[in-house]
């Protein structure tokens, strides 16, 4: 591994520099990766081609001098793997043919095969891992079971996604199968990535902050340390860095901290700070620059990764990132600002 600062601020170990990489990094803001996209024909195609999967994994480490690569995929390929009938309109959301809304369809759904259904995601990490030659470390990634099942039950995107929240109050024991089966699946998913060369995983629970405390305890927080225990457990997995991604969950860090997890993602409601005060001592935290400030100047955005290094302070265990990810009107001088800027403040002589 050329450059492995990532991996090592994921287990805490001392670097020379802030490794830094960004959630949506491969997408719609860059210019290359429309190009690539319109060849495709469209992002399903995208994802389920290896090679034009890796050709733009690759496209944002061209441009910018990025610790690690993620796979280009979607949290969603495990719905569609198991018969939901993923489909993008053009201009909106992802949607489901066949949502999930009764005990029948839960009890439909089975746990899909990673070399089976999934196949062409393990080609892609595949051919990205070989393709990357030790440059960066490669993530690979999944939903979390609450933020799956919230797709799988509305059927398409939401800002409050009333169905899956109506049957976790109606039907709980319902909604438990469902979480039940779907994390089985992502254990699954996960494992046979980090197998494919994937070096380290991460979680995204988008959707965790939909919920009050005990519901994202109950609904939640429960299939994450369902998920992490699995991997922990496991020779293959136990040294592969888990990050967990849950977002607008910050009152529940500490519990989040306890899953054995390596690291937390955090979003910008919360300094660095204070959420290294709550869990600094057991794990590392990845974040946390609202996406928006990539609208601000290159000096201002410098400022931001400024105060953001200094609020995590000294020592190791930061990997910068934003809270959540890149839009499409972000020009890409202003990552590049961003990247330098972690880079040059942060190099320890
Ligand atoms: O971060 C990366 O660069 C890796 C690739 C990646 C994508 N989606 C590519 C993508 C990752 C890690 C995801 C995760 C994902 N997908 C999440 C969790 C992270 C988050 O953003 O909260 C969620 C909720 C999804 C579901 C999803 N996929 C939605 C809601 C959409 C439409 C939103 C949009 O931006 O249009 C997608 C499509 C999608 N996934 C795109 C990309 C680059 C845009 C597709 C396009 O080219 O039109």
């Amino acid at each position: 591994m050329q450059n492995d600062r990532f991996l090592r601020a994921l287990r805490r170990e001392p670097v020379d520099a802030t490794p830094v990489w960004l959630m949506r990094q491969a997408g719609r803001y860059l210019p290359e990766y429309r190009a690539t996209r319109a060849k495709a024909g469209s992002f399903m195609a995208l994802c389920t081609n290896p090679e034009l999967a890796c050709e733009v994994t690759l496209q944002p480490l061209e441009r910018f001098a990025l610790d690690a690569a993620i796979l280009f995929s979607d949290i969603l390929t495990i719905p569609d793997a198991m018969g939901l009938g993923l489909h993008f309109a053009d201009g909106e959301g992802p949607k489901f043919r066949n949502p999930v809304r009764s005990e029948a369809d839960v009890a439909r759904l089975g746990v899909p095969d990673p070399e089976g259904e999934l196949r062409y995601v393990m080609d892609a990490v595949r051919t990205i891992r070989a393709a990357l030659g030790g440059r960066v470390p490669l993530i690979g990634f999944s939903g979390s079971p609450w933020t799956l099942a919230c797709y799988m039950v509305e059927g398409e995107g939401s800002s409050n996604f009333a169905r899956p929240k109506s049957m976790l109050w109606n039907e709980p024991a319902l909604m438990h199968r469902l979480l039940d089966t779907v994390a089985r699946s992502v254990s699954t998913y996960l494992a046979a990535q980090a197998a494919a060369g994937a070096q380290a995983l991460m979680v995204f629970d988008t959707w965790g902050g939909l919920l009050a405390p005990a519901q994202f305890r109950e609904f939640s927080l429960r299939y994450l340390a369902q998920i992490a225990a699995t991997l922990k457990a496991d020779a293959a997995t136990r040294d592969v860095p888990l990050i967990l991604f849950s977002k607008g969950a910050n009152g529940h860090l500490e519990a989040l901290a306890a899953t054995g997890c390596d690291a937390l993602g955090v979003d910008w409601t919360i300094s660095l700070g204070d959420a290294r005060a709550r869990v600094g001592g057991k794990v590392a935290l990845q974040g946390n620059l609202d996406p928006a400030a990539l609208h601000a100047s290159p000096e201002a955005i410098e400022a931001e990764v400024g105060a953001a290094l200094a609020s995590y302070g000294d020592g190791p265990g930061h990997v910068f990132n934003l809270g959540h990810g890149i839009t499409p009107d972000v020009r890409p001088e202003r990552v590049a600002a961003l990247v330098d800027a972690v880079h040059r403040l942060s190099a320890r002589g």
